[in-house]
């Protein structure tokens, strides 16, 4: 192994910020991207996020509804090391996409909005993490408000996390009478004061927090702070870095990140805890990320980014090696041979061209349909990368064009749409009408507006009868292959074909589905596929 790929490994840190819609992860991405240096006004992701509406035709969607459909990358360095922060749409409706992001990330931040505690996105997207052992880092956002007690929301948080919680700082006051954090490490107070949209160094410093000085400042605020500190720290277990890398333990911050207050704790906190990155399986072997030789995996795709220039991009994340821009890649699935010269990375908030990157980095490659989510790019060994997710639809619509003549237009859009994922398309065995699935309704909605606004046809989307799917495998054991063609045979009124030719089963209610893996004990019924 090369000493520069050992070096820009470790010095790697990829995570995502997982929180509920307004708890603050657009704010708190502004302000590590302004404390990493990246940006020197805060403001611009909100900014580009309105010109991105202002311009983009799909994204008028997302105007219309103010939410963000689609995520994104950003690359920042801090203190020697390379952040890359990953943004996952908020809406509970493209929770696929989200959780097909994290799969991609070595650490998640969670952001909770500290007047509304544990809410219900956050707690999905926690399950996510918690199923792959995710190292997460908790921040306590909006402390300059009137919000919960703190050792209540510590106790709801561990309580919802089931996993123990280790306060690294603990707030003063709150609200208007927000005083600062103690950071119980440092063994000092750091004293608040609101912030504004650019970076200031001058935070007042008083330590030890022993010094009196603090409870004649501060008063009430500080002699209650310090109950709870006493509290918890016998209430609490030692900071463990193995249990925390391992998803067991979550270190927490307090702050407000509209008053950049707690920033620069959760980004030391990222370099100082979070983990480089590690090994990833696949089916063949386990990958190291400090082998010699580029790997990586498509983990998501998105159309149109930026509407002049058309283009889909393949996000990669990079699992070994160093890659360098114009190298021969293989698409393992398809045995094709890839030779990006235009790959892209995102650093800050602009496009860059690319020129390399190590496992961690995340990298874009401009692509027209030859890469598909889930697909494993090599030096030319055979591996498939497992542990990307697809969930079967929980609901169904049946697609149609109005004008018939326009039907090339309808499956060449739908195909695209699929390869990203942005919706799962069926093509029933039996029957000519396609069907589409969908974890949540807006969903629908997107791919709607995408076909009449990129592929310019007006589909009639209309209720399907349809209401669970289930992917279907044999193994070899039980008959395999033969075992089952026999399944297919006798079931091609209620089978279809999805985006990678997988085999669905599709039925109209659940005790259907149980009465057939009752006749069909060999077949294995899947609410999950992991890889194309
Ligand atoms: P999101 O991406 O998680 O959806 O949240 P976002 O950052 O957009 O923040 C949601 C709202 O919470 C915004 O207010 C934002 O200004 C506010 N906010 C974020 N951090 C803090 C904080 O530390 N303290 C307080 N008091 N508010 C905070 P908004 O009114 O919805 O938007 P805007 O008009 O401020 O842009």
């Amino acid at each position: 192994m090369s000493e520069q790929i050992q070096k820009e490994v470790q010095r790697r840190r990829t995570f995502a910020i997982i929180s509920h819609p307004d708890a603050g992860k657009t704010t708190l991405t502004e302000k590590l991207l302004l404390f990493a240096g990246a940006i020197q006004i805060a403001g611009s992701v909100k900014a580009r996020k309105a010109s991105r509406h202002a311009t983009s035709d799909w994204m008028e969607i997302e105007k219309q509804r103010g939410i963000s459909v689609a995520s994104s990358v950003m690359q920042m360095e801090y203190r020697d090391c390379v952040i890359n922060l990953l943004d996952t749409p908020g809406h509970q409706d493209f929770s696929e996409d989200t959780y097909r992001v994290l799969t991609a990330v070595d650490a998640a931040l969670m952001v909770i909005d500290a007047a509304n505690g544990v809410e219900p996105q956050t707690r999905r997207l926690l399950q996510v993490c918690r199923a792959r052992n995710t190292p997460i880092l908790t921040f306590i956002n909006k402390m300059d408000r009137e919000v919960k007690a703190p050792l209540d929301l510590l106790d709801e948080i561990e309580r919802e996390l089931g996993m123990a919680v280790v306060p690294f700082t603990w707030p003063v006051g709150m609200g208007k009478t927000f005083a600062g954090v103690m950071d119980l490490r440092a063994d000092q107070m750091r004293v608040f004061s609101a912030g504004e949209d650019r970076l200031r160094n001058d935070d007042e410093i008083i330590a030890p927090l022993a010094n009196p000085a603090l409870d004649e400042r501060f008063g009430d605020d500080m002699l209650d702070a310090r109950n709870d500190v006493e509290l918890v720290s016998e209430a609490t277990p030692a900071f463990d870095s193995e249990a925390f890398l391992a998803g067991k333990q979550t270190p927490m911050f307090f702050g407000s990140a509209i008053n950049n207050f707690g920033v620069r704790e959760i980004l030391d906190a990222l370099v100082e805890l979070a983990p480089p990155p590690g090994e990833r399986s696949t089916i063949q072997r386990v990958i190291e990320p400090t082998e010699k030789k580029f790997s990586g995996v498509v983990f998501k795709i998105q159309a149109n980014m930026d509407p002049a220039h058309r283009d889909r991009i393949a996000f990669v994340r990079v699992a070994s090696g160093h890659f360098e821009r114009g190298m021969k890649l293989k698409v393992v699935r398809s045995g094709k041979e890839l030779k990006p010269n235009t790959v892209v990375s995102f650093l800050s908030q602009r496009r860059e061209l690319l020129d390399d990157a190590f496992a961690g980095d995340i990298i874009g490659i401009p692509n027209h349909g030859v890469l598909q989510l889930g697909d494993t790019l090599t030096e030319g060994e055979s591996l498939q990368f497992t542990g990307l997710p697809f969930f079967a639809p929980e609901m169904f619509r049946s697609v149609e064009v109005a004008d018939p003549l326009r039907t090339k237009q309808l499956r060449a859009g739908l195909t695209q749409l699929g390869e990203e994922g942005a919706i799962q398309v069926f093509r029933p065995m039996a029957g000519s009408i396609l069907l589409l699935g969908a974890v949540g309704q807006l969903q629908f909605e997107v791919v709607a507006h995408r076909l009449e606004h990129e592929y310019g046809v007006k589909a009639r989307i209309t209720p399907s009868r349809y209401t669970l799917a289930r992917w279907i495998t044999c193994d070899e054991a039980d008959g395999g292959e033969r075992e089952l063609k026999r399944f297919i045979d006798a079931n091609q009124h209620r089978l279809a074909h999805d985006a990678v030719d997988a085999v669905a089963l599709l039925v109209d209610y659940a005790h259907e589905l149980r009465a057939i893996e009752q006749n069909w004990p060999k077949i294995k019924f899947h609410a999950l596929r992991e890889h194309a």
